[in-house]
Order: structure tokens, then C-alpha cells, then sequence
């Protein structure tokens, strides 16, 4: 209780200097113990934080196909991975001793960059397990002071990855840990728990905030708080996911019962009773934009408490469950289940994601070009070369990017967002 006091103090004055601050737009004296920093906009670019990059961003963003190559070239030379240091769970459980120098230093944005944007709060729910340095960049990345941030960590995570996760949420009084954490089991009800154990806590943590949105470690946001802002005040109050008719071969991971066993989840003979109310069961996947009301609606109501009761003993529930709820009448910020209201994850504003075995020639009828990572499960993990299409589409977010695979891609999306919310949006 002392230590959350302490940094409650702590984060209370930087909040209170940083507040003054957003008087002066460029340039602004930040006073703290003794010390006379400055705080400007050019503090807060992310362009060349690795000096071992070699890599022009500008060209990678515009699809510029000889840099792309030399991205490339950069990941498989020898000296490149042990060059590139990456900031290990001790690391973080360092810098964050001293919160005003961990935030400067890693460059958070701690004052809204405009009203339109502190007058509407997102929360998100981040369900993750591992990569400490991953999660970091993403927090950072889609950090304002006027959101909320619920971090499931997975129960089977390391003490020392929750120690880190906890250590970064103390530095910030809008971050926080579920109340309740949930050993993840692939393909199971718990995937879902988590989520909805972070829609509890946010809705208790806070009435401000408009929109819910549920991340995993392998998302990186492609718009900018700003952009998301005015795309979810666009959706006027509807949520945003992928809703489709189910397809008769999956009709199986809901009509029979499943149960968890060891770490994997497995297919029973026991058929299930059909769902109830009669409700449609509809396609769609585990990410979701969901309106306020919609999350209070599915911690109250009884009758949404029934269908995910039914729903606990089934296949993948999170790749039904809000494709459905989002189909039901009466639910806040739904749509008719009339097939006319169908919506593909790719005109669904929550996730950018590429599966490999539609990926291809665009201009013969592909969704989008060949993946120019890796894939994995089928799903591509991003290179360099994916950004410039991914930017142009309406997404807010996009699955998957991982350190591991293509550390420029990741960098190049971070210093262009944040150049874009610091100078283009602010001043153009
Ligand atoms: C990166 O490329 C852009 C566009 O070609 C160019 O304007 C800029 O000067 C380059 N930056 C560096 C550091 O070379
Ligand atoms: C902790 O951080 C300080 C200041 O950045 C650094 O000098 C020190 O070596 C770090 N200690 C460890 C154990 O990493």
C-alpha cells in the first residue's frame, strides 16, 4: 500500500508539471527536484534511437523497394542481432526505480496532444505471457494519459516477466495488473476470461472512457491516438469487429463440449445443447472495438450472463462469442444478424491481419500482397515491406509484429506515428 501510495505522489507532481506544460506548445520548463529539464516536441521523437539500425524509415513507409532490400540484408547480417541490444525484464525492473527519468527517457507522451483526444479516453485490455521489451514498445506506443491500460499477464508467465509488467505499471497511474489472472489455455474459455476480467476492472476504474479495445503482445497500433479517436467517434456508438456466417466446418467447436486438459483443450463425443435463446452463432475472431455501453451491457445482463455460461465448454469461444453479441438485438452498438450486416475481419476496423493463403496479386483479386516476414500458423508476422499497404487501410491496429522476426518493421511503424502525432497532426 506504501509503494502505491509513493508512486501515486510521484505521478500526481510529474502529472501536475506536465499539465502546466501543454500551455507552452513547443518548448516548456519541467522543474523536479533541483533539476531543469526541457520537454519539447523534438525530445519526444523516436527517429534513430538505434544508432545500429541503418535503416531510412521515411523510404521504408513509402514502399520504397531498394531500402526494403537493405532492411532485409540488415537482419540476416551475423553482427546485426547481438548489435541490436534489446531491453531485457532486469533492465526494466531498473529503469523503473526512478519513474520521471524511466518516462523521459523512453520518451512516453505524458500530456494530451489534444482536447478532442482528452475528451475522449480509450481503455484497453492487453492479454500477454512473454517479451517484456515487446510489450514495453507497445504500451509506449499507444500511451496518453487520459486512457487506461488493464494488463492481463498469463499465470504461466515467469515471476520475474510479472515483476517487470507490475514494475512498468507503477509508473503510471492509468496502467494497472487484472485483479485476477487466468492460466491461458490455447483455444480456450480462458482466453476470454482474460478479457473480460480487464472489461471488470476498467469499467470499475473509471467512467470516462468511450471505447474498449483488446490487444495481445504481437499487436502494434497503425493510426495514431488522434486518428483512433476520430475513427471510434465515427462508428457513433456502434462496435466495430469481424461478424460472418459461420461456416458449417466449424459448427463442431460449439456443438459438441470440449474440455481443458494439461495445456491444450480437447474434443469430447458429448454433444452440447444448442445455444440459448436460439440465438445465431456468427464467425469472427478474438479482437474487438466495443462500444462503453456494450461492456457494461455484458457485465450486467442476464441473458448475455447465460450464453457465455453455455459458451465456457467450447472450441476457440473468443472467435464466436463478440461476433455473436455484436448480432444480437437489443445489445448496445450491435447490428441486425441479417447477412446484409456482415463484416470481414478486413472491413472491421480492429485488426490488419494477413493469412497466407490469401495473400497475393492485388491487383488480380488478392486482399493483400505476399507477407514480407515469416509466417506463422498460417498468419504472416510483418517485415518491413508490409508497412506501406498496411498503412493505407482503415485499421487501428495490426497483428502480428514480433522483435524476433523484424525489429526495423516495428521501429519504422514507432518513429512514423509518432512523428506524425507530434508534427503533422499538431501543426499541418
Ligand atoms: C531518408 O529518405 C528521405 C526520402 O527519400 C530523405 O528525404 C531523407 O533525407 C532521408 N534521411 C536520411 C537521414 O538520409
Ligand atoms: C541500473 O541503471 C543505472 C542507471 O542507468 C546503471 O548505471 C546501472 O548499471 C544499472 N544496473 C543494472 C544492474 O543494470
Amino acid at each position: 500500500m506504501l509503494s502505491r501510495k509513493l508512486r501515486h505522489c510521484r505521478v500526481n507532481r510529474v502529472n501536475l508539471l506536465l499539465f502546466m506544460a501543454l500551455t507552452a506548445v513547443t518548448l516548456t520548463l519541467v522543474k523536479n527536484h533541483n533539476k531543469t529539464l526541457f520537454y519539447s516536441s523534438r525530445n519526444l521523437e523516436l527517429i534513430g534511437e538505434n544508432p545500429n539500425v541503418h535503416v531510412n524509415c521515411t523510404k521504408i513507409i513509402r514502399g520504397d523497394v531498394e531500402e526494403i532490400q537493405n532492411a532485409k540484408l540488415n537482419l540476416i547480417t551475423v553482427n546485426y542481432k547481438s548489435q541490436l541490444s534489446r531491453l531485457t525484464e532486469k533492465d526494466y525492473m531498473n529503469m523503473t526505480k526512478d519513474c520521471y527519468s524511466f518516462t523521459k527517457d523512453r520518451k512516453y507522451i505524458l500530456y494530451p496532444l489534444s482536447k478532442e483526444e482528452s475528451d475522449f479516453p480509450i481503455a484497453y485490455s492487453i492479454v500477454i505471457h512473454h517479451k517484456i521489451d515487446m510489450l514495453e514498445r507497445l504500451l509506449r506506443s499507444i500511451y496518453m494519459p487520459q486512457n487506461y491500460y488493464c494488463i492481463h499477464v498469463d499465470k504461466k508467465s515467469s515471476e520475474s516477466f510479472l515483476s517487470a509488467v507490475k514494475a512498468i505499471a507503477s509508473c503510471f497511474e492509468n496502467v494497472f495488473i487484472a485483479s485476477q489472472l487466468e492460466n491461458v489455455v490455447y483455444a480456450s474459455w480462458t482466453r476470454v476470461q482474460a478479457d473480460l476480467n480487464c472489461m471488470k476492472d476498467l469499467n470499475h476504474a473509471n467512467a470516462r472512457w468511450k471505447y474498449l479495445i483488446n490487444l495481445c503482445g504481437m499487436d502494434f497500433p497503425i493510426k495514431t491516438n488522434r486518428e483512433m479517436v476520430q475513427m471510434l467517434k465515427a462508428l457513433k456508438g456502434e462496435n466495430s469487429l469481424e461478424t460472418e456466417k459461420m461456416p458449417a466446418h466449424k459448427e463442431t467447436r460449439w456443438r459438441k463440449h470440449y474440455e481443458i486438459s494439461g495445456s491444450g483443450i480437447q474434443k469430447t463425443d458429448i454433444d452440447k445443447m444448442p445455444p440459448p435463446f436460439q440465438i445465431p452463432v456468427f464467425s469472427g475472431s478474438a479482437y474487438f472495438v466495443l462500444s462503453r455501453a456494450l461492456v457494461n451491457y455484458v457485465l450486467t445482463n442476464d441473458k448475455i450472463r447465460t450464453f457465455l455460461e453455455w459458451s465456457k465448454d467450447t472450441f476457440s469461444p473468443d472467435e464466436f462469442l463478440w461476433a455473436t453479441l455484436h448480432r444480437i438485438p437489443k445489445v448496445p452498438g450491435s447490428v441486425p444478424a441479417n447477412s446484409k450486416y456482415d463484416v470481414s475481419d478486413m472491413n472491421s476496423i480492429a485488426r490488419f491481419v494477413k493469412w497466407q493463403y490469401l495473400e497475393g496479386d492485388v491487383s488480380n483479386g488478392a486482399p493483400y500482397p505476399p507477407c514480407s516476414g515469416a509466417h506463422v500458423r498460417s498468419v504472416c508476422v510483418f517485415g518491413a515491406g508490409d508497412l506501406q499497404f498496411m498503412l493505407g487501410k482503415h485499421h487501428l491496429f495490426a497483428n502480428k509484429f514480433d522483435m524476433d522476426v523484424d525489429p526495423i518493421a516495428i521501429q519504422c511503424l514507432e518513429e512514423h506515428l509518432r512523428h506524425k502525432a507530434l508534427y503533422t497532426e499538431r501543426h499541418g
